[in-house]
């Protein structure tokens, strides 16, 4: 009886880690689960081989005011295509990335249940987005929330100036971490490291073994625990608790 409901217990665990390495969060447009696409659109494509964003959401991903959000980059201006270039592929690690399990949470937001919280950015990809977005202007710091939507698209709403990128975001870490209201996290870490997530790559994904990473150094004390647990369990069945 012990040892089927032990082994029940091991297979929840060991399903449920498996689940948070290759999933699909559960917000507006992302499939249910991630799987091959083949056709996804430039800046996507790296995610061809296992993908929670579909082609129609990648092509989207690409334009202004796509029907994904409605969301308007040009809220200060135009923005620069060196600029855009770094949200087009946020957009795309956003919706197409299965490999960010560790870092998502339930939301109770009318248009997505789960969002993603302190993703651990690699230092490159967060320092090459705002060097490149420096010369642009911007009216908020925390592009989730505040705007003015009356027009359908997101306008600066009266009180926000539009401002030089640097004067809003003053480092690259404070841009990485307030644009999405503390959905990435600044690291110092590179690339090379295995332990932080990147927007930019070629070839097979690395961020699953990053992911990988972050679930086991989390799972250690649960085990631990699990063990503490049923050793507890065998001891005070024998001297005869239960
Ligand atoms: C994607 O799908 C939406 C909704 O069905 C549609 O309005 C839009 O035109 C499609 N976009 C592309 C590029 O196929």
């Amino acid at each position: 009886m012990w040892g089927s409901l032990i082994l029940l217990l091991a297979l929840t665990c060991g399903t449920l880690s498996l689940d948070k390495l290759n999933m699909c969060m559960d917000a507006k447009h992302h499939k249910t689960l991630p799987g091959v696409e083949g056709k996804l659109y430039k800046q996507c494509s790296p995610w061809n081989d296992n993908a929670c964003c579909t082609a129609n959401t990648t092509t989207e991903a690409h334009d202004d005011n796509s029907y994904l959000y409605n969301f308007n980059w040009n809220h200060c201006g135009t923005m620069s295509d060196k600029c855009k270039q770094h949200f087009v592929q946020d957009t795309c690690f956003y919706e197409c990335s299965p490999h960010l399990g560790p870092w998502i949470q339930k939301v109770d937001q009318s248009w997505r249940k789960e969002r993603i919280l302190d993703v651990p950015l690699c230092k490159e990809d967060c320092h090459t987005w705002w060097d490149d977005c420096k010369d642009d202007l911007t009216c908020k710091t925390d592009w989730h929330y505040g705007w003015d939507w009356k027009s359908g698209t997101n306008q600066c709403p009266q009180n926000a100036q539009c401002k030089k990128w640097t004067d809003v975001y003053p480092t690259a870490k404070s841009m990485c971490e307030q644009i999405w209201s503390k959905s990435y996290l600044y690291t110092e870490l590179t690339k090379e490291s295995g332990k932080c997530m990147q927007l930019w790559f070629s070839g097979t994904n690395p961020n699953k073994k990053v992911a990988e990473y972050y679930l086991n150094k989390g799972s250690g004390t649960h085990h631990n625990l699990f063990l503490v647990t049923l050793l507890l369990l065998s001891v005070t069945s024998h001297i005869g608790l239960f």
